[in-house]
């Protein structure tokens, strides 16, 4: 009797594994338990190149954890949707191999949703628009616009839109040379040296870095070009896809995406 109560118990937790199993579809392969709740829930990991404020960047006050618009957008997204999210960092440029070959689930971003993007990854409806600024040092006389930068140099961030339309001014003839670098610093830190003579960013990034740092750049364009940011997933995942969507128009309607858009605008 007591044998086969035993072995009863037993089937019955390989059947409770076995469906837990189940509900993880399409991430990473984690399923974690919440703490306190009893159900289990998916685990995407979300990469994201974390120098970008306001949209990711690290708290400096709380150990350097990740934080910004995207950030708390994503994270209020999850929860509605009852998923889990996990953060690996990768460099801008790195996101959409990263994403194809399964090492992340859901690029976080500030990526702007492009046709040849498309061609790649899926992506969420858009949650902001933005746009590129160009942008040059503080002191430069030179540059009022775009019409002054015949024969300059251009810094910007590799694989980024704003690195895409310096390569259409380069070919274009207009322009001298392009210097393709990681982050935002490393671009302000060339144009500061003079190895740079302007940048074209996002122009969201480029008004929170005046903000931070006054005095070292200055836009002289801000409407180079009009863009909106879409959360992207690996190519036929509808199913995450369809679940951010979702979350996002619930978040919008809850009243919860003005709140994260008055916290960081
Ligand atoms: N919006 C631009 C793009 O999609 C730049 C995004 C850069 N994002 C970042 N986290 N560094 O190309």
């Amino acid at each position: 009797m007591t044998k086969r109560l035993n072995l009863l118990m037993v089937l019955v937790v390989i059947g409770l594994v076995a469906v837990s199993g189940c509900s993880d579809t399409q991430a990473n392969g984690t399923v974690t338990e919440d703490a306190g709740a009893s159900i289990a829930k998916t685990t995407y990991v979300i990469g994201t190149e974390p120098y970008f404020p306001p949209f990711e960047y690290a708290d400096e006050n709380n150990s350097g954890a990740i934080i910004g618009f995207d950030v708390d957008l994503i994270k209020a997204i999850a929860e509605d949707q009852g998923f889990s999210v996990e953060w690996k960092s990768l460099d801008f440029d790195a996101l959409i191999p990263a994403l194809q070959s399964g090492q992340i689930d859901i690029i976080v971003s500030g990526m702007t949703i492009t046709d040849e993007r498309e061609q790649s990854v899926d992506f969420s409806e858009p949650y902001i628009n933005a746009g590129l600024a160009l942008a040059v040092a503080e002191n430069n006389d030179q540059i009022k616009s775009v019409d002054d930068i015949q024969g300059k140099v251009a810094a910007v961030q590799q694989g980024s839109t704003g690195a895409a339309k310096a390569d259409e001014f380069k070919a274009q003839g207009l322009i001298e040379d392009v210097i393709y670098l990681p982050h935002v610093n490393d671009i302000i830190m060339n144009i500061q040296s003079g190895r740079a003579d302007f940048t074209i960013n996002d122009l969201p990034v480029t008004l929170a870095y005046m903000n931070e740092q006054p005095g070292v750049i200055k836009i002289v364009d801000d409407q180079l070009q009009s863009e909106s940011y879409g959360f992207a997933v690996r190519e036929g995942n509808t199913e995450l896809r369809e679940m951010i969507n979702a979350g996002l128009a619930n978040v919008k309607e809850n009243g919860t995406y003005d709140e994260i858009m008055d916290k960081y605008f």
